[in-house]
């Protein structure tokens, strides 16, 4: 029996939820967030009675402090943190306007940096934390600029934590997916020609010979949150089907 409780924000579709139903079908004890009510329960629904479902808008602060009040009255600690909530909207950098800067920075960096912060106290000795960043980080594509900014300012911090931190025994390390084929195109705003294109030519130069599914993120998201990868700090997972080599 796995004892281990972990949090995934953002857990109501794609890649989050894909870990969510793993972990849980490795009885781990998993609470999801989302910040749409529908999504969220339709999310319990299918992951099942063993989820805790937690609305909570990731770029609020408060929101942030009401989620770590209620998980630490329901379970006390907690033993890993997917720090998994993120958007994409595709702009070119003439065309990013200040609140697509905002609402991206807001959500990617500004909450996933104070959500870790916050979970700080209800966090075991020891625990995980995993950052889910980009390939954007490392390997450049139009029309992401803030997208790519955000992340890299996620993935940027993973060192400085894992020096802070160690004396909390927190440990941090990073999964970098490559282009996955989750809900997050669609939300983009990209048309379905579009996204077409895009996992068509993602599966075609793919070593593997097709595109990143939700479910293989989650196998790399177990292992960096698991006592199998307790003396990792500050890894990067790239997970991409070898579309970056
Ligand atoms: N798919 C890819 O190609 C890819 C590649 C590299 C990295 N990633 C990263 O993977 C993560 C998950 O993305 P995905 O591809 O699985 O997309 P997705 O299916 O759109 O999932 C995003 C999740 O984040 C939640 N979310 C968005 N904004 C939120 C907010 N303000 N507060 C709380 N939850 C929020 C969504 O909840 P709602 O239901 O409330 O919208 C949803 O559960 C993101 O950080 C993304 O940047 C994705």
């Amino acid at each position: 029996m796995n004892s281990k409780i972990v949090l995934i924000t953002g857990g109501t579709t794609g890649i989050g939820f894909a870990c969510a139903d793993y972990l849980l079908g490795l009885d781990y004890r998993v609470i999801i967030t989302g910040r749409t009510r529908e999504n969220l329960d339709r999310a319990v629904a299918k992951l099942g009675i063993n989820c805790i479902g937690i609305l909570s808008d990731t770029s609020s602060l408060e929101d942030i402090d009401d989620l770590v009040a209620k998980v630490k009255n329901q379970f006390g600690k907690i033993d890993g943190l997917f720090v998994n909530a993120g958007i994409f909207k595709a702009a070119s950098f003439q065309e990013t306007t200040e609140s697509l800067f905002d609402e991206t920075m807001n959500v990617n960096f500004k909450g996933a940096f104070f959500t870790i912060q916050k979970f700080i106290p209800i966090l075991n000795n020891p625990a995980s934390v995993v950052l889910n960043t980009s390939i954007v980080v490392f390997r450049s594509f139009a029309n992401t600029s803030i997208y790519t900014a955000s992340k890299a300012a996620l993935e940027s911090i993973a060192k400085v934590l894992n020096i802070e931190l160690a004396v909390r025994g927190i440990r941090v390390n990073v999964v970098s997916p490559g282009v996955t084929e989750t809900p997050i195109q669609k939300k983009s705003g990209m048309t379905e020609e579009a996204i077409s294109n895009l996992l068509e030519h993602f599966s075609s130069t793919s070593p593997i010979g097709r595109i990143v599914q939700p479910t293989d993120i989650a196998l790399i998201v177990e292992f960096l949150l698991s006592d199998k990868s307790q003396v990792l700090r500050s890894e990067k997972v790239i997970v991409d089907g070898g579309t970056t080599l």
